[in-house]
C-alpha cells in the first residue's frame, strides 16, 4: 500500500441502524476516504454475541453495505467487505486470546457490564471476548487510525494494549492503533432519554432514529422527543441535556452550526424548534432512503465479494507472519 496512513471501523449488523451511527461514525469515515487507505467493514460475527434470526441477519449485512455506499463510501477509494468473508479475523482473535489479553482486561470493558447487566454467567462467551475479536479486526491490517464514537475508546485502547503485549513477546509485528473520536455527535443520545445512548438495540422505538424509518415515522419520534424544562433554545449540555442531544442531531444534519440555530430561535420556544428540526430529519431520510433504494443486493454482494479479495490479500499476509512467530510454521 501507499505511504497513506491506514484506517479500519466497522459496524455489526445487529439492529437497524440509526442516525447516531451516522452522525456519530459513518459522517466521518466517508471525510476520510481521500486522505487515508480505508477499510470498512460489516462486522457480522460481532452480531452473533448476541441472539440473531439469520434471515434478518443476512438482510441486514446487505442493508449495511448499502447504508455505507449511500452515505457516500466509494468502493473505489475505499476497501468495503463482510468480516466473516474473511477468515483470518477469528483465527487472529484466537492466537490474541491466548497471547496478549488478560481475563482481567475483559471483566474492566464498560460495554460488557451494561450489556450482560446482572447476567454476567448466562451471557454467550463471546459477548465477553468480543473486545479481542475486535482487536484482531484492527490490528490485522496495520491499521493506524479507528475512527469511532465515544462508546467504542475502551475498546480501541485495548487493541492497543493487546498489540503492544504480542510486540513485547514476539518482535513488531503489529502496529499500534489509535481511536479517533469526533468532537461534535460522538455521542448522540436517546431521543426519550437523554442520559442513554441513542442505540439500534433499544427497546423503546421512540428513542432512536433509523436510517429507514420512514420520514413521517421520524418526524413524530422527533415531535414526542422530550425537552428540558424552561423554554429558551440554548446549547447547555449539563442542564438541558435533551435540547443538545436535538440541538447536535440538527447541526451535523442541516450543516448550520449551533451558535447559529441558538441565533436563529432565540425568542422562540421548543415547539417551533422541534418542528423546524422534524423537517430537517425528515428531508435528510427522503435523500438518503433515495439513495439506498438505487443500489441492488445484486451490486451490494458484489462489492462485498471484490472487497473481500482485497482484504483477504492484506489480511493473509499478516496472517501467515503472526503464525511464524508464534511458532506453528
Ligand atoms: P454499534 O451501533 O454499537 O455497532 O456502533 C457502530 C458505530 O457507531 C461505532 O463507531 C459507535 O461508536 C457508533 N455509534 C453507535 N451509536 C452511536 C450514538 N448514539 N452516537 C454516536 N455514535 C454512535
Ligand atoms: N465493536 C464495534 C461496535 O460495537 C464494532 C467493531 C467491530 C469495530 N470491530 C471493529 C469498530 C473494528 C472499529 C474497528 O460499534
Amino acid at each position: 500500500m501507499s505511504h497513506k496512513k491506514t484506517i479500519f471501523s466497522g459496524i455489526k449488523p445487529s439492529g437497524d441502524l440509526t442516525i447516531g451511527n451516522y452522525i456519530g461514525a459513518i459522517t466521518q469515515w466517508v471525510e476520510m476516504q481521500e486522505e487515508y487507505n480505508c477499510i470498512f467493514s460489516v462486522v457480522d460475527y460481532h452480531a452473533i454475541t448476541v441472539k440473531q434470526k439469520p434471515e434478518d441477519l443476512r438482510r441486514r449485512i446487505l442493508d449495511i453495505t448499502k447504508i455505507y455506499l449511500a452515505s457516500g463510501i466509494d468502493p473505489k477509494k475505499s476497501i468495503v467487505f463482510q468480516q466473516s468473508a474473511v477468515p483470518a479475523h477469528t483465527e487472529l482473535g484466537w492466537v490474541l486470546n491466548c497471547c496478549g489479553t488478560y481475563i482481567s482486561d475483559l471483566k474492566r470493558m464498560i460495554q460488557f457490564k451494561e450489556k450482560a447487566g446482572d447476567k454476567q454467567d448466562a451471557v454467550s462467551v463471546g459477548l465477553f471476548d468480543y473486545p479481542v475479536l475486535m482487536a484482531a479486526d484492527i490490528i490485522l491490517y496495520d491499521t493506524q487510525i479507528v475512527p469511532v464514537g465515544e462508546d467504542q475508546k475502551q475498546h480501541v485502547e485495548l487493541a492497543r494494549d493487546i498489540a503492544k503485549r504480542f510486540n513485547n513477546q514476539y518482535g513488531p509485528v503489529f502496529v499500534i492503533p489509535e481511536a479517533l473520536i469526533k468532537k461534535e455527535g460522538a455521542r448522540i443520545m436517546s431521543l426519550s432519554d437523554p442520559m442513554k445512548k441513542m442505540a439500534k438495540s433499544d427497546d423503546n422505538p421512540v428513542g432512536f432514529i433509523a436510517l429507514l424509518d420512514s420520514p413521517e415515522v421520524a418526524r413524530k419520534k422527533i415531535m414526542k422527543a422530550v425537552t428540558d424544562s424552561g423554554s429558551e433554545i440554548i446549547y447547555d449540555p449539563k442542564n438541558k441535556p435533551a435540547l443538545a442531544n436535538l440541538l447536535t442531531i440538527h447541526s451535523s444534519l442541516s450543516g448550520e452550526s449551533i451558535k447559529s440555530l441558538e441565533k436563529k430561535f432565540a425568542g422562540r420556544g421548543y415547539g417551533d424548534f422541534k418542528k423546524e428540526l422534524a423537517e430537517v430529519v425528515a428531508v435528510f431520510l427522503t435523500d438518503f432512503q433515495k439513495k439506498f433504494n438505487k443500489i441492488s443486493d445484486a451490486d451490494a454482494k458484489k462489492i462485498l465479494e471484490n472487497g473481500r479479495k482485497q482484504a483477504t490479500k492484506l489480511a493473509d499476509a499478516k496472517m501467515e507472519k503472526v503464525r511464524k512467530v508464534i511458532g506453528v510454521r
